[in-house]
């Protein structure tokens, strides 16, 4: 879909965190201020966290705790892949938390195969991004009817 203005896609982001379930990640895909923190913050808030979600761009991974607790990674400055597989992605994501993770693309060899890919792109206006959910394995695949849905409401919804 595309998004008309960043809380729209927060909105979106919220939506989506309301099917999200302990274990689940979510790979965020996009060029720079495509709306991949925004959508982050949206998250967030669906899971009912209060605390002002930021970029994590010089620890690496934040954490904060919600309806689930949600780690919110950003993997930009990492150089090599060996950087991801040191930070042990896998045992983070599988601790029982949501993982989000910006220019995740970078790292997939080092993720589990069964993540939603969240691809964000630049609209013809400045406030408009393209949004593409696309589940990758069965975890997501089992919710994309739900996941449609979400896109439909959020598009009909106050923008
Ligand atoms: N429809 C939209 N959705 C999301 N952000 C939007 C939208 N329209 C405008 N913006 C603006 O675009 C910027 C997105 O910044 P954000 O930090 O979320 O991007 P990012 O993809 O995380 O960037 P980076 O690659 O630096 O991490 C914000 O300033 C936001 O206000
Ligand atoms: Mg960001």
């Amino acid at each position: 879909m595309t998004t008309h203005g960043v809380e729209q896609t927060r909105a979106l982001a919220a939506a989506v965190a309301g099917l999200a379930e302990p274990g689940d990640l979510l790979v965020l895909v996009g060029d720079l201020g495509t709306g991949k923190t925004a959508f982050a913050q949206g998250f967030a808030r669906g899971l009912h966290i209060d605390e002002p979600v930021t970029s994590p761009t010089f620890t690496l991974v934040r954490s904060y705790t919600g309806r689930l607790v949600l780690h919110h990674v950003d993997v930009y400055r990492l150089d090599r892949l060996q950087e991801a597989l040191d930070l042990d992605l896998p045992q983070l994501i599988d601790d029982g938390g949501v993982t989000l993770i910006e220019w995740g693309d970078a790292v997939v060899p080092a993720l589990p195969p069964e993540f939603l890919e969240v691809r964000l792109g630049y609209g013809e206006a400045d406030d408009h991004r393209s949004v593409a959910l696309r589940p990758v394995g069965h975890r997501w695949a089992a919710r994309e009817r739900r996941l449609r849905d979400v896109v439909a409401a959020t598009r009909r919804g106050p923008c």
